[in-house]
């Protein structure tokens, strides 16, 4: 059943509240914590960047031509098969999507139980979950230098101290994180390992058994952000820190199907240690009771349904052919002396102007000529690198890339 809304029908002012006679005191400010949280500049490039004809590197956003929406379509049909999809349901999450996510996890390395599973709303969630269970205003929380935004405003937003850590090509550095450990005493590091955003690195074997062992001795939580692993064009697969001894019962491993199934369905989910889950469920129910019912139900049904893995082996060959067109074409782009990465995957390259260049100038020149990027200054905790940018390559085809480095070649030169 469902009615209309009647038109036409007002609302009158209301007898029963009292005129307002005395001048109105302002409300109160928002709180204080906020003062010191940035906006993400980011998100306002990308608004500058939505123009239609603009090619942009700039969002880490997947293709929309690649999403399965006749797969979706169905799962989302025989989820609403059953009325229980539109009640409230249990904070830890579908006992069917948990189990798929364990299954899917323990195919990637990291031996996982249903139980060990807590769905969120993206990934995101998980992290704003475990900053309210884990951070006491001032602690000190490690971060690469440098990392994702949105992460470093959530921990910021719980009153953390972050204490960016020095990275090279291979990301983080294990002689910074033994030296910040012993000078900041942080109660938690957070890590991107693989295909970083903003950087699209990759921690090798060596530096996870060393972080994981470093966690160990300092009695250290680790928050092991992925959600690029999956996309690999390249190279072989490492294991997740969460698998490595030393970090099994203090890594919090985050991840989602943002990138590989649809940002927009908001699935996420965090594998804890038994120790903390009743912590990270409690701070579920305070934000949102429990993921919705139905989007849980549609991605377990998508799940049962269709081979994910095949999906996400078409996405990484488009990926794959997309990364290669941006970095054949990089270099006639770039001002001479720029240098740049060749990840394995992900979704991110970083590249580097010569000393002394500017990428934010360089954005309002690229801009005019329809092409844009994310410049790396807002991911830096610390004190940033203007030269730095970010250059995603997943939204457009091949040929589009090309007609965007093309434009981008034009701006530097200031055709
Ligand atoms: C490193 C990282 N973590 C978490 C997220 C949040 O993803 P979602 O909330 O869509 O799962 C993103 C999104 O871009 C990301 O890059």
């Amino acid at each position: 059943m469902h009615a209309r809304r009647p038109t036409g029908v007002g609302y009158g002012p209301s007898v029963l509240e009292p005129a307002v006679t005395a001048p109105a005191a302002p409300p109160p400010p928002p709180a204080a914590r906020l003062a010191g949280v940035q906006s993400s500049p980011v998100r306002e490039i990308l608004a500058l960047t939505a123009r239609p004809g603009v090619v942009s590197f700039a969002g880490g956003l997947p293709a929309p031509e690649l999403f399965d929406r006749a797969g979706l379509a169905e799962a989302f049909a025989a989820a609403l098969a059953s009325p229980a999809t539109l009640q409230y349901s249990t904070t830890e999450g579908d006992p069917a999507l948990r189990a798929a996510i364990a299954a899917r996890l323990g195919g990637r390395g990291l031996s996982t139980a249903p139980d060990d599973v807590l769905v969120c709303t993206g990934s995101q969630q998980a992290l704003t979950l475990v900053a309210a269970a884990l951070l006491e205003p001032g602690d000190a929380v490690l971060v690469e230098e440098p990392s994702y935004l949105a992460a470093l405003q959530c921990f910021a937003l719980a009153g953390a101290r972050l204490v960016p850590v020095a990275c090279d090509d291979e990301g983080l550095d294990p002689d910074a994180v033994a030296a910040a450990m012993a000078r900041h005493r942080p109660r938690l590091l957070y890590t991107i390992p693989t295909f970083q955003n903003p950087t699209g690195r990759t921690l090798p074997l060596e530096r996870r058994r060393a972080l994981a062992a470093t966690a160990a001795r300092h009695g250290l939580w680790i928050v092991e952000d992925d959600p690029y692993g999956e996309l690999r064009y390249s190279g072989a697969p490492l294991p997740p820190v969460a698998a490595l001894p030393g970090a099994e019962d203090r890594t919090i491993a985050v991840s989602t199907f943002s990138k590989v199934l649809a940002p927009g369905l908001r699935i996420g989910w965090l594998r804890a240690p038994a120790g903390l889950r009743r912590a990270l469920v409690v701070a579920k129910q305070a934000a949102d009771l429990h993921t919705s019912t139905v989007d849980q139900a549609a991605a377990a049904a998508y799940l049962a349904r269709i081979d994910l893995d095949a999906h996400v082996a078409g996405l990484c060959a488009a990926y794959g052919a997309r990364r290669d067109a941006l970095l054949d074409g990089l270099g006639a782009a770039l001002p001479a002396g720029s240098t740049w990465n060749r990840p394995e995957g992900g979704m991110f390259v970083w590249a580097r102007l010569p000393d002394g260049g500017d990428a934010e100038r360089l954005l309002t020149a690229a801009l005019a000529h329809d092409v844009a990027f994310v410049p790396g200054a807002p991911f830096f905790a610390g004190p940033p690198d203007r030269a730095a940018l970010r250059l995603s390559f997943t939204a457009h085809p091949p040929a589009e890339i090309a007609t965007g480095l093309r434009r981008l070649g034009d701006a530097v030169r200031g055709d």
